[in-house]
């Protein structure tokens, strides 16, 4: 395995490898890396001829007021895990070769970025698609990984991806969960014990949802309704959305036909947690 640090060195490197018909698979991360993670890199080792890992905790996807400062970074287990699955290139680049002095440029993907996780973590989306944007265009690659965990995060980017014309195929892969439902997460290390107790809600509100519609509702509001009340029966718990939504516009859906997504934020104590499922009918 590479690791690469400097801009130009990757993109150099992928450069080559294009020249030489060898396919990038490649997997975008702030590192941390767990089962999620290893999920996205196996497809991708599966799937192309090399396979490139990102990590980079990008600054401008943090509000001021989030966990820019304390997030792990883990980075010599991060080295071996990717080593251990015989990734290629670890692309690691330092704050300063992303974001060089007088950078001025963002990408902007319109009204998707407002909505949901938009509404409460002001130019989150704007971070996300301007670092996934400049990452494509420094690794090049044929496909891109991303986890169906960050749901809203998939929309926007095969937005981008499409508005913009990379070209990029965007593989959006099943969320990996603990035993107990709970999508995993770097960031479910925060959790208290009793918070990851409460954080099971999450998914057992979206296992209720699915039994509903199997059998048979179809009325959103039910649905929602429902998965409210389970969440509230946890204390710590504070419901920031939950709605069931287009999952290509994300606009509210009132009666649902199938292929929807159920999409939730949640607050276990100080921690933001998301999930989702797509309606499968
Ligand atoms: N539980 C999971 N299952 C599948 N993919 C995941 C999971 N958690 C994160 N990912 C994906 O990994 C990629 C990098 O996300 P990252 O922010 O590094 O991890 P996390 O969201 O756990 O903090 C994203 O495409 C994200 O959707
Ligand atoms: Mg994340």
């Amino acid at each position: 395995m590479r690791i690469i640090r400097g801009v130009v060195e990757m993109q150099k490197c992928c450069l080559a490898l294009k020249r030489r018909k060898i396919s990038i698979g490649f997997v975008p991360t702030m590192g941390a890396l767990h089962e999620g993670h290893l999920s996205l890199i196996r497809s991708a080792k599966k799937e192309n001829d090399s396979t490139c890992v990102s990590i980079f905790v990008n600054p401008a996807q943090f509000g001021p007021a989030e966990d820019f400062k304390r997030y792990p970074r883990p980075i010599l287990n991060d080295c071996a895990v990717c080593k251990k699955e015989k990734v290629d290139f670890l692309f690691f680049p330092a704050r300063e070769q992303m974001y060089a002095k007088g950078f001025r440029s963002h990408v902007e993907v319109e009204e998707l970025s407002d909505m949901l996780c938009g509404a409460r973590r002001g130019g989150h989306f704007r971070g996300v698609a301007t670092v996934v944007a400049k990452l494509f265009n420094i690794v090049q690659p044929d496909r891109a990984y991303f986890g169906q965990k960050d749901f809203q995060q998939t929309v926007i980017l095969r937005r981008m991806t499409a508005d913009l014309n990379f070209p990029v195929t965007i593989r959006v892969l099943p969320t990996v969960r603990e035993k107990h439902g709970l999508a995993m997460s770097s960031r479910n290390a925060y959790l208290s014990e009793q918070e990851r107790e409460d954080a099971l809600f999450l998914s057992a509100s979206l296992r209720e949802a699915a039994a509903m519609i199997k059998a048979g509702e179809r009325h959103s509001g039910a649905i929602t309704r429902r998965m409210r009340q389970i969440l509230c029966s946890r204390k710590l718990m504070n419901v920031e959305y939950l709605a069931i939504v287009n999952p290509v516009t994300l606009a509210p859906v009132k009666r649902i036909a199938g292929g929807e997504a159920i999409v939730l934020a949640a607050r276990a104590g100080k921690t933001r947690l998301i999930d989702n499922m797509l309606i499968a009918i």
